[in-house]
């Protein structure tokens, strides 16, 4: 048996080829995989097409970037009109006054370069032995050895050798166990990092004034908070960022995925005014920082083309009316015997189900029916869709999650 050439991500090397399903062609919600078969996308991929599939104005937008200057390196000397243009339109919608944005290629890089410039701050002020990063169980914030190191989920640190030291993982919604580490090293802590809304870490909003006690936290120790908004930013929550649902300010968010609804890979961090005051105090410190594609033009004009659309669309208010229908009718399926209960909130739900139903398979049953999924975990499905999912296809997806539900 020969296998595919492609080494698949967070898949098994050892898959043959038909375990893949080959997606050719994308509108709107739905994708059609190479038999025409289409499927209500209700992952919006992997939680990053808020603007939906096929939009020939982001393409547009691609193409006359990369036929003008396709890339251009931003280090040191250069800058280009895009990633400008970008870094001042997210600055404007940030909810951090007097923000700066770095610009990275995905979710992973962003949450490594906020956790050093944590500890690159605290060197700065003159505190080199302020490193200590605190993030939560469960918890999903990348591959790279950091985000990873960060991440909560036992089961992706499996194998991959030593981890990146100062890192401690505490059980979410537990402020005592935060307070714990504070007593004994609060002045070892730079930052303490989370999502608003647990992502991929199984769909988990915060316990009501969670946010609030960590940002009080914070500030007590002088460490700064960093939302990984990678999930929750640019419209999942009704707002641009969760930060601004939450009603809580952090003084970083780590983003990605929705930026450029995913028509370019882009991700970045924001970098509110009170970490930018240490940053900039050192006329001559060097930021030793950054990614060949940091600031890329073609991926900044990407952003800036899905930005316009979210706006002139209001999907960052229709996230509040497609996630309350999506929301309505996830809660109808709510049985007791296969589904136990239903979390998440605003765009973004899961079920949790029952020990007589398995995800897995639950999921599969779904790509049957049309309708695409994602199982985290034997007792998880989560929902994500594009924020221009219309009502016929939030019903689509309830009525196809329905039928596997009876079939499983
Ligand atoms: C909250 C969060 N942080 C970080 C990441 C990593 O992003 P990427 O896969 O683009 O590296 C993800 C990806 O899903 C995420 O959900």
């Amino acid at each position: 048996m020969s296998l595919s050439p492609f080494l698949h991500p967070f898949a098994r090397p050892a898959a043959p080829p038909e375990a893949f399903i080959r997606f050719v062609r994308g509108e709107g919600a739905c994708v059609w995989d190479e038999s025409g078969k289409r499927y209500i996308d209700a992952m919006a991929s992997l939680w990053y097409a808020a603007a939906g599939h096929g939009r020939a104005e982001i393409a547009e937008a691609i193409r006359a970037q990369a036929s003008t200057l396709a890339a251009y390196q931003c280090f040191d000397r250069f800058t280009n009109t895009p990633a400008e243009e970008l870094a001042a339109k997210v600055a404007s919608i940030a909810p951090m006054q007097n923000a700066r944005i770095f610009f990275a290629s995905g979710g992973s890089e962003s949450v490594d370069t906020a956790i050093k410039l944590a500890r690159v701050t605290s060197h700065i002020a003159g505190k080199p032995g302020k490193t200590l990063i605190i993030s939560r169980e469960p918890s999903y914030h990348g591959v790279a050895y950091g985000g990873l190191t960060a991440t909560g989920l036992p089961p992706n640190h499996e194998g991959f050798g030593p981890l990146l030291p100062d890192v401690v993982r505490v059980p979410k919604d537990d402020l005592g166990a935060i307070d714990a580490i504070l007593d004994r090293e609060g002045d070892r802590v730079a930052a303490i990092l989370t999502e608003p809304i647990i992502g991929a870490g199984g769909v988990f909003p915060p316990q009501e004034g969670y946010l609030k006690g960590l940002r009080e936290r914070c500030d007590r120790v002088g460490a700064w908070l960093v939302f990984d908004e990678v999930i929750c930013g640019y419209g999942r929550l009704g707002t641009w960022f969760g930060a601004q649902h939450f009603g809580v300010e952090p003084d970083m968010i780590t983003f990605a995925k929705a930026i450029t609804s995913g028509y370019q890979p882009l991700g970045g961090v924001i970098v509110g005014p009170k970490v930018r005051e240490v940053l900039e105090s050192q006329p001559a410190f060097i930021f030793r920082h950054g990614y060949t594609y940091s600031g890329h033009p073609t991926a900044c004009a990407a952003g800036l083309a899905n930005l316009a659309i979210m706006e002139r669309e209001g999907l960052v208010e229709r996230a509040k009316h497609m996630g309350a229908r999506l929301e309505a009718g996830l809660r109808s399926l709510v049985d007791g015997e296969k589904v136990a209960h239903l979390r998440g909130g605003v765009a973004v739900w899961a079920l949790g189900l029952t020990p007589a139903c398995d995800a897995m398979k639950l999921r599969e049953a779904m790509l049957t029916e049309g309708v695409i999924s994602r199982p985290i975990g034997p007792a998880t499905v989560a929902f994500c869709p594009p924020l221009v999912t219309t009502d016929a296809e939030v019903d689509e997806i309830i009525a196809g999650t329905k039928r596997a539900l009876a079939k499983v």
